[in-house]
């Protein structure tokens, strides 16, 4: 898929827990996110620069994150920093992991792949409801949406009677969309359940199921 510099939320923040690490896919990218001990969140391309192993299958050591294969050590500016097979060897900060921007706001996790200059999203507080992947393109998605997608890949849906919800669209590659959505306002249990139901209608429809029948 062609790579853009379009922001894009790729997971709610809390799902990134601290000492973590979480494969994502977007536009068929892959990439790791994963958040230090400390909380700081990086986005890298899902491959080692040794040997390609995945990073996502690494473990986070304190603040930096560590590669399952042999065991080099990345810090949260993407470089290397041990190799244990050479320990008396400091790598030269050239050895990197692949680091794309990313940012966290309104409780989602943004990351950009292409290389522009391009300000992230600022959004206000929410609370996070669920991520939900459909089997379904993102073109698709945005056609079946109540609301026009505005910047950022962002949706605003008021349910009626009930809680405003922020969507944010995340094409995982050209078949399936991921929608993670935040909701803004009272995130009482009525709140959240009239949030869930409609998530879970909104996949069903998208994928050609009947609906659930409301209570
Ligand atoms: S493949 Fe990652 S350290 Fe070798």
């Amino acid at each position: 898929m062609q790579v853009t510099d379009q922001w894009t939320a790729v997971a709610l923040a809390v799902d990134v827990e601290p000492s973590t690490a979480v494969p994502v896919l977007l536009d068929g990218e892959e990439i790791v996110l994963w958040r230090s001990a400390s909380g700081v969140l990086q986005a890298w391309e899902d491959r080692c620069p040794h040997r390609g192993m995945r990073l996502s299958f690494g473990f986070v050591r304190g603040e930096e994150l560590a590669c399952l294969y042999h065991g080099w050590h990345f810090d949260t500016d993407a470089a290397c920093t041990a190799i244990p097979a050479h320990p008396d060897l400091t790598p030269p900060r050239t050895i990197c992991a692949n680091a794309y921007a990313c940012a966290e706001t309104g409780g989602f996790v943004f990351v950009r792949l292409g290389s522009g200059d391009i300000a992230a999203p600022k959004l206000p507080p929410a609370t996070p409801v669920r991520s939900l992947t459909i089997q379904r393109p993102m073109e698709t998605i945005v056609a079946q949406l109540p609301v026009a997608t505005g910047p950022d890949r962002l949706n605003h849906i008021d349910l009626p009677g009930g809680p405003a919800l922020l969507v944010a669209l995340h094409p995982m590659d050209r078949s399936r969309t991921t929608l993670h959505i935040a909701m803004s306002g009272e995130a009482d249990r009525p709140a959240r359940l009239a949030a869930a139901a409609w998530s879970e209608n909104f996949r069903r429809i998208a994928e050609g199921v009947a609906p659930l029948a409301a209570a």
